[in-house]
C-alpha cells in the first residue's frame, strides 16, 4: 500500500485510491477496544500459577463460599490500582461493568444509605461527551436522562459541569473515566479531581460521582502518570460517601477471566456489601488468588511488558495520521500517553459519512456518534480509533484508508 502523502491531491487521485483499497479486499478494524493475542499472553502463567496451593496468606482455604469482600491480598492490589486502602476496597467478579450496574441498581432501587433514587422524582445522569458507549447503554437501562458536558484536555468542563449540579435537583450520578479517558485518552488534572471531589456538597439533591478507573496503570511510559486521589479529596469536602472508584484487570490480565475492584467509604461499602450478600455467598476467590499471586510486587513490569507492545502501535496511528492529514485544517486528534484509544474529530458533519465510506473500502470503524449518549453525536465529528488489537500494518494501513475517505469526504463536500 502506497505511503505517499495525500497533500494537494485532487480528487480524482482520491478516488482512484478508494478504487484500489477496494480492489484490495481489505479486512481491517479500527473498533476493538480489547487487549491483542500478544498481550493476552503475557498472562498465561495465571493458569497453573497455584500449583494445588489454594490457601490465602491467613490460612483460609479459597476453595470454599465466603469473603464477600474479597480476599485481603486481592484487595491489596485492588487497592494499588484505586490508589486507596486495602480497607476501602471490594474485589467482585470478573467485570467492573457489573459492578457499576450494582452499584446503581443500588442506588436506584434499594437505596444506598437513605431513600431510592427511584422514590425521588425522575433521576438524570452527567456524562463528560465524547465518553464510553457502555455507561451510556447502562444508564439508560434504567431509565435516567443523560446531560452531556464536554470533554477538555484536563477532564469535563468543570464550569458547566458545577453549573448544571447545583442548578438540576434531579441530577444523581456523574461519570467519569479520569485516566486516560475513552476515548479521548486525557487525564484529569488535579484541580478538576478536587473540584469534582466538592460537587456532591455544592448538589442540591444527593448525587453520586462514578469514578471508572479503567486504564489506571495503563501507561505507555514509566514512571506512571499520577491521577490526583479523588477520594483523600473527599475525606476533606466530607463527601467520601459520594464517591465509587472503579477497577479491574480486564486489560491487565485476561479481559474475560480477570477480577474487578469497587473502592469507598466504609458506609459505601457496607451498603454494597448488603446487596452482595443477596446475590451470592461469596466471590471467585480462586481467580482472586490467582490474581493476587501474579501481580503483587510486579504489576508495574506487567504493565511496562504491556505498554511495549502497545506504545509502537500508538506512535503508529500518530504517525500516520500526521503524514496523511498533519497541518492540513481537515481533523485534529489525541495524543494520549496511555489507555486504549485515539478520538479523531474531523469538520462538523462528516464522521458518518467517513465511516460509512471506510466500510466500503473493508475497514471498520466504531459508528460514529456512539461516543456519545444516545449514539447522537450533535457535531457529527468524533471517530474513535481503537488501535490495540490489529497489527502495526493493519494500523498503517487502516489509518491511510481513514484518511483518504475523509479527505475525499471534505473535498467533495458531500
Ligand atoms: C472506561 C471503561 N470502563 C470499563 C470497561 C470494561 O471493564 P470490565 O471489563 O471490567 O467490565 C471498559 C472497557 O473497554 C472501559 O473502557
Amino acid at each position: 500500500m502506497s505511503k505517499t502523502s495525500v497533500n494537494e491531491e485532487s480528487v480524482g487521485v482520491l478516488e482512484s485510491r478508494m478504487k484500489a483499497f477496494r480492489q484490495h479486499s481489505l479486512n481491517l478494524d479500527l473498533t476493538r477496544g480489547k487487549p491483542s493475542p500478544e498481550q493476552l499472553a503475557l498472562s498465561d502463567s495465571l493458569d497453573g500459577i497455584l500449583d494445588g496451593d489454594y490457601r490465602l496468606e491467613n490460612g483460609t482455604d479459597a476453595r470454599n463460599y465466603g469473603g464477600l469482600r474479597g480476599i485481603p491480598e486481592a484487595r491489596r492490589l485492588g487497592a494499588q490500582l484505586l490508589e486507596t486502602d486495602p480497607d476501602n476496597v471490594i474485589v467482585c467478579g470478573n467485570s467492573s461493568l457489573q459492578a457499576m450496574h450494582l452499584v446503581m441498581d443500588t442506588a436506584m432501587n434499594h437505596g444506598l444509605f437513605h431513600e431510592r433514587y427511584s422514590d425521588l422524582g425522575p433521576t438524570r445522569a452527567v456524562v463528560p461527551v465524547p465518553g464510553y458507549d457502555r455507561h451510556f447503554t447502562l444508564t439508560e437501562s434504567f431509565g435516567i436522562e443523560m446531560i452531556s458536558i464536554p470533554m477538555t484536555a484536563t477532564g469535563p468542563d468543570m464550569d458547566a459541569l458545577e453549573e448544571v449540579i447545583a442548578s438540576d435537583t434531579q441530577c444523581r450520578f456523574l461519570w467519569c473515566v479520569p485516566k486516560y479517558s475513552n476515548p479521548t485518552g486525557c487525564v484529569y488534572d488535579p484541580d478538576t479531581v478536587n473540584r469534582i471531589a466538592a460537587l456532591p456538597s455544592k448538589a442540591p439533591g444527593p448525587l453520586l460521582i462514578l469514578w471508572d478507573n479503567a486504564y489506571a496503570v495503563h501507561d505507555f511510559d514509566l514512571p506512571k502518570k499520577e491521577l490526583a486521589p479523588i477520594l483523600t479529596f473527599a475525606r476533606d469536602h466530607r463527601t467520601e460517601d459520594s464517591v465509587i472508584m472503579f477497577a479491574s484487570t480486564s486489560k491487565i490480565t485476561f479481559a474475560g477471566g480477570g477480577i474487578a475492584f469497587i473502592g469507598g467509604s466504609q458506609n459505601t461499602l457496607q451498603a454494597i456489601e448488603s446487596r452482595l450478600e443477596v446475590m451470592t455467598i461469596g466471590p471467585d476467590k480462586v481467580n482472586q488468588l490467582r490474581h493476587a499471586k501474579f501481580l503483587n510486587g510486579r504489576l508495574e513490569d506487567h504493565m511496562a511488558a504491556h505498554a511495549r507492545i502497545l506504545k509502537p502501535k500508538f506512535d503508529a496511528v500518530e504517525r500516520c495520521l500526521q503524514q496523511h492529514l498533519g497541518n492540513r485544517d481537515l481533523a485534529t486528534w489525541t495524543r494520549p500517553e496511555g489507555g486504549y484509544f485515539v478520538a479523531l474529530s474531523t469538520p462538523p458533519g462528516f464522521a458518518n459519512q467517513v465511516v460509512a465510506m471506510a466500510a466500503t473500502a473493508g475497514l471498520a470503524l466504531t459508528p460514529a456518534g456512539a461516543t456519545f449518549p444516545y449514539s447522537h453525536d450533535p457535531e457529527d465529528s468524533v471517530i474513535r480509533i481503537a488501535p490495540t488489537f490489529a497489527s502495526t500494518s493493519e494500523i498503517e494501513t487502516a489509518i491511510e484508508v481513514l484518511a483518504v475517505c475523509l479527505e475525499l469526504s471534505i473535498r467533495t463536500g458531500s
